[in-house]
């Protein structure tokens, strides 16, 4: 079949071949995920924020389990925070899931706990975007509105061939453009879900399957060889930073400390052990007892060390030292942290931790519900 019987078949009122061929590639090989069963906004509005910085195999599990312990805007709101970061707990990105409860909230304050169904509304909600606003509009509410997240920017970067870097503003506009040119009046979700779906398993960043793509007979970068050269590399940024920190395993009665970071900044409201950043020319453990001290007002003496982890953020890589500590009289939380919990080791799971605390715990020597150490 060629393409102008595709669009009949569809009587797609975009002028473009490519809308229609995409719409059935898409019904004949998309993907069965749980979030194109539903009109559900809250439930969209969740999956996108889930997939937002994270690949579909490792959404699943996530998503269903969220949903279940919170089935609505109105079950989010009224959470406490720690449940939410717990829930989110291995998804990373920790900002999503703050910003995610205090949007429920404003929703409940501002739209009767229903999410609101214009594009000044939502992007006014606390990590609703551009291109979440254009999902939720597009897929629940069945608006004629583009949604271009990386993988639709990159598809649409190759079939018009943009050769300039996506992150100015005229990058931006001109995927706009592209968008609009392309998209199917009363049928804006489903291509907008479609042209997403051909990012994450055809056009991909590294790996560009043309022989499979149901439009590459119109992709301009391909025809002149330069699809995978599209987008144009931003220039890069600094070189990455490497920090040092140190870090403790201050145990009582079988339980060891952990603190709450405060809610704003990196990783704010998640729970880790108790430590910070040391100079590579300082001795560990005096910096490590120094930041006991000024962070939870406790004298320690440290003690061996239990481990050395590596672990990398999106702009930094740290190198840990986890060391055992003896500590004595009762934490009180200071400078970054707001809260402090003796934790047991059948509480692990119950606890928003960060990355580098649930890398550290495994390596602790628990026995039963105690440590052994
Ligand atoms: N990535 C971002 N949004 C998505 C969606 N709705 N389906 C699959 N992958 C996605």
């Amino acid at each position: 079949m060629d393409s102008k019987n595709y669009c009949r078949v569809f009587t797609i009122n975009s002028s473009s071949p490519i809308t229609g061929l995409l719409l059935t590639w898409y019904r004949a090989h998309k993907r069965d995920l749980p979030w194109r069963r539903t009109r559900d906004a809250y439930a969209i509005w969740v999956s996108e924020v889930m997939l937002q910085q994270t690949q579909v195999p490792t959404v699943l599990p996530y998503y269903e389990r969220f949903l279940r312990r919170f089935p609505t805007v109105r079950a989010l709101a009224d959470a406490p925070l720690d449940d939410l970061l717990a829930a989110w707990q291995g998804l990373g990105y920790y900002a999503r899931a703050r910003n995610l409860h205090a949007a429920a909230r404003l929703v409940c304050e501002r739209h009767g706990c229903v999410l609101p169904a214009s594009r000044a509304e939502l992007e006014a909600l606390p990590g609703i975007g551009e291109y979440t606003a254009g999902a939720i509009l597009s897929m629940a509410y069945g608006q004629d509105e583009p949604s271009i997240d990386v993988n639709v920017a990159r598809v649409l970067a190759r079939l018009f061939d943009y050769d300039q870097p996506l992150t100015k503003a005229a990058g931006k506009k001109a995927l706009r453009a592209y968008a609009a040119a392309l998209l199917p009046l009363g049928r804006a979700g489903e291509f907008n879900q479609a042209i997403m779906e051909l990012g994450a398993t055809i056009c991909m960043a590294r790996v560009a399957l043309c022989d499979q793509c149901p439009v590459a007979a119109h992709c301009r970068a391909r025809a002149l060889g330069v699809q995978l050269q599209r987008p144009v590399a931003e220039e890069r940024r600094d070189r990455t930073i490497e920090q040092e920190h140190v870090i403790a395993v201050a145990e009582q009665a079988g339980r060891v400390l952990i603190v709450r970071r405060k809610p704003d900044g990196l990783l704010g409201g998640l729970w880790e052990l108790p430590g910070g950043e040391v100079e590579p020319h300082q001795d560990r453990a005096q910096a490590l007892a120094r930041h006991l001290q000024a962070g939870l007002r406790l004298d320690a003496q440290v003690a061996e060390r239990l481990a050395v982890i590596k672990h990398a953020y999106s702009r930094f890589r740290v190198t840990v030292y986890v060391y055992r500590c003896h500590t004595s009289g009762t934490p009180v939380p200071a400078n970054g942290w707001d809260a402090c919990h003796w934790l047991a080791a059948d509480e692990v799971d119950a606890y928003g931790l960060t990355g580098v605390a649930t890398r550290a715990l495994a390596r602790v020597p628990w026995a039963g519900s105690g440590l052994l150490l």
